[in-house]
């Protein structure tokens, strides 16, 4: 599989060789980052800086461990981005922060809100102000440059979008606290842009599906259920359309929007799948050999998004291609599950019993064939 696909760093990279600072780093995405970049070998250097919620997973990053060079630039600070004290020393000492550190599971959002306020909002405002203290520092010619701060977004700050593609001009219109968090999140961002000129540049993924996702989300959820043989509690008529991005796809644009972006800007990440959840369904149940018989229809979620759908132009013109095709990588994502499951039943442990109970019981209790 390819890492990165588009980019090729060029000598004159500013951030070839530098120090950066993930945080949320242990989480699904944040982790293929950091896996891949430490995975190209051209000197730069990583701290993560991760809460270890629920979500966060030192596992993520034990293949970093298996590597002496890659060890050898790699560090792991365990802290949370609402707290001064645990950004402000780390942010001093970094070239650029990329910012994967949220809450992520919308149905967590329903029942739980102020983890994603607190994180989402609080947190990045004490990254923005990390970052504005170094830029002032660099104005003062105390450090080299100012840092850059990519904020990770979502396609879900656009709301449900019934037709046509979002583009990045289009209003926000978040349905769930998950969406408002992150559309609060990147608000605060692109203010500090705008009123203090801080270097911020955001991205707005799509749905994202691979290695190492919570199993909490559909893809990974369904797949481990259907290799127990349990129900797959597929939420309402299953027909809402979701596009779907391969995690090293979304990593590698992240990537190439911090080295290629233009300050203050924001930029779409699409997939190339745009499918309702039933047809994603089918198809990794074909590839397990499992039947559609587990398939169970259950209440469905309050205020589901019907629809997210990206224009990526923007991204495209400045230079970035996607590398998985979804149906292969769809497979791979299977297999890989298939393959680790001491990976997931370690996660499907301890506080995961409680959530499936709270999240699930009732709607399994009141469920149809799918
Ligand atoms: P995840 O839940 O797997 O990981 C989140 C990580 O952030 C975890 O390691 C967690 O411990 C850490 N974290 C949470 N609160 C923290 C805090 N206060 N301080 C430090 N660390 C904290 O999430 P993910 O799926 O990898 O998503 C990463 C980012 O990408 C999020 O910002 C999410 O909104 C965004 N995003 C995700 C998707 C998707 O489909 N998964 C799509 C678009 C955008
Ligand atoms: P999810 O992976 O939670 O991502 P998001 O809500 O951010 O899009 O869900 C993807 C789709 O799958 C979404 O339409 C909700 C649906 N879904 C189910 O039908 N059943 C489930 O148990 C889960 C977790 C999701």
């Amino acid at each position: 599989m390819t890492r990165f696909a588009g980019e090729s760093p060029g000598a004159t990279d500013p951030l070839v060789g530098r120090h950066l600072l993930v945080t949320g780093g242990a989480g699904f995405i944040g982790s293929a980052y950091v896996r891949n970049v430490l995975a190209r070998h051209d000197g730069t250097r990583i701290t993560v800086l991760d809460k270890l919620t629920y979500a966060g997973n030192r596992a993520n990053l034990a293949p970093i461990g298996a590597n002496v060079d890659e060890a050898a630039r790699f560090r792991f600070v365990e802290g949370d981005i609402a707290e001064p004290g645990d950004v402000e020393p780390l942010v001093a000492e970094a070239d650029a922060v990329i910012n994967f550190a949220a809450e992520s599971h919308v149905d967590r959002s329903i029942l739980d809100p102020e983890a994603f306020l607190r994180t989402g909002v609080i947190g990045v405002h004490v990254l923005l102000e990390a970052v504005r203290r170094e830029a002032s520092r660099a104005e003062a010619g105390d450090r080299e440059r100012a840092p850059r701060l990519l904020q990770v977004s979502t396609d879900e700050v656009y709301g449900s979008v019934a037709e046509g593609y979002s583009k990045e001009a289009d209003a926000l219109a978040p349905r769930s606290p998950y969406a408002a968090a992150k559309a609060a999140g990147e608000l605060l961002a692109r203010s500090y842009a705008v009123t203090h000129g801080t270097d911020v540049v955001i991205t707005r993924g799509s749905n994202t599906y691979g290695p190492y996702q919570h199993p909490e989300k559909l893809i990974p959820l369904f797949v481990t259920n259907a290799i127990d043989g349990q129900p797959l509690p597929l939420y309402g008529d299953g027909l809402q359309e979701r596009d779907w991005l391969h995690v090293d796809d979304h990593a590698g644009a992240i990537d190439f929007v911090l080295r290629h972006g233009a300050a203050g800007e924001v930029y779409n990440v699409p997939g190339d799948a745009q499918l309702p959840n039933r047809e994603v369904v089918r198809r990794l149940l074909d590839r397990l050999g499992k039947p559609w018989s587990l398939v169970r229809t259950v209440a469905d979620r309050p205020g589901h998004d019907r629809r997210y759908a990206l224009d990526g132009s923007r991204l495209a013109g400045l230079g970035w291609r996607r590398g998985v095709a979804f149906d292969s990588g769809l497979d791979a994502t299977v297999d890989w599950y298939r393959d680790n499951e001491s990976w997931w039943r370690a996660v499907r442990s301890g506080d995961w019993h409680a959530w499936y109970e709270r999240q699930y019981a009732e709607r399994l209790a009141g469920s149809v064939e799918g």
